[in-house]
């Protein structure tokens, strides 16, 4: 019963992504899961090979809500503090159909390139892609206050906690992960349409634990 919920479930996120869709309603986060923080901790590591079995959409709302979703809608606040609450980091999925951009206050994942672009982002990992990698994004022109080193300053500390809320999660699940400076940030920028104020700070390919 339980591997049948598993294949329906990866058929419908498979379904869902293979439509290409503008806008992706993310599952409500499921609260109630994983190990405790002592045991994450316990058990974090950077991974260095992914299995390629796409993410089912329960855990890829939930890792999305927990790197940087809302957990206090009535002020829209997030999972990860940020300077000034700024809230400066955006999260780029990129996965086999293409890349979205999550939408934290909406929870849902918007469309921003079809087709598959993880070999941009992934040069290290040879043939084998993981299902979904996660691209930091802070956009310092969201900070209302501070010259241009503070800026870059807090846009490091905000996406290395946003990073370490992906790491913890993944590692609570039972999912791989790992936080990468390294990429061609040239091309992400042209593929993306980014602009001067947002900066490419880390990439996180996460996987569930090779069988
Ligand atoms: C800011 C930062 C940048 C990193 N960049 C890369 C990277 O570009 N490529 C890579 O393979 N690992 C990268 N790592 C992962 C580190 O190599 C890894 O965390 C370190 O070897 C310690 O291993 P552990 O995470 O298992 O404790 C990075 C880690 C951090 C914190």
């Amino acid at each position: 019963m339980k591997n049948l919920l598993i294949i329906v479930s990866l058929l419908f996120t498979t379904t869902l992504f293979s439509q290409s869709k503008v806008s992706i309603s993310l599952n409500k986060p499921n609260t109630e899961r994983g190990l405790s923080v002592m045991k994450a901790l316990s058990l974090r590591a950077s991974a260095s090979k992914f299995d390629p079995t796409p993410l089912a959409m329960q855990d890829l709302s939930d890792l999305l809500w927990a790197s940087n979703g809302v957990n206090r809608p009535e002020s829209g606040k997030r999972t990860a503090p940020s300077a000034i609450n700024a809230q400066d980091i955006d999260i780029y999925v990129f996965n086999s159909e293409g890349v979205y951009l999550y939408n934290a206050q909406n929870h849902t994942l918007e469309l921003v390139v079809t087709e598959d672009n993880r070999k941009i982002i992934s040069n290290q990992d040879k043939d084998t892609y993981p299902p979904v990698i996660l691209l930091l994004v802070s956009d310092i022109a969201r900070f209302r206050r501070g010259d241009d080193a503070t800026k870059a300053e807090w846009a490091a500390m905000d996406a290395g906690i946003v990073s370490q809320n992906t790491l913890l999660f993944c590692a609570s699940a039972g999912m791989e992960a790992r936080p990468r400076a390294f990429m061609n940030k040239e091309q992400i920028r042209e593929l993306l349409n980014l602009n001067s104020n947002q900066l490419p700070m880390l990439n996180i390919p996460v996987s569930y634990k090779q069988r």
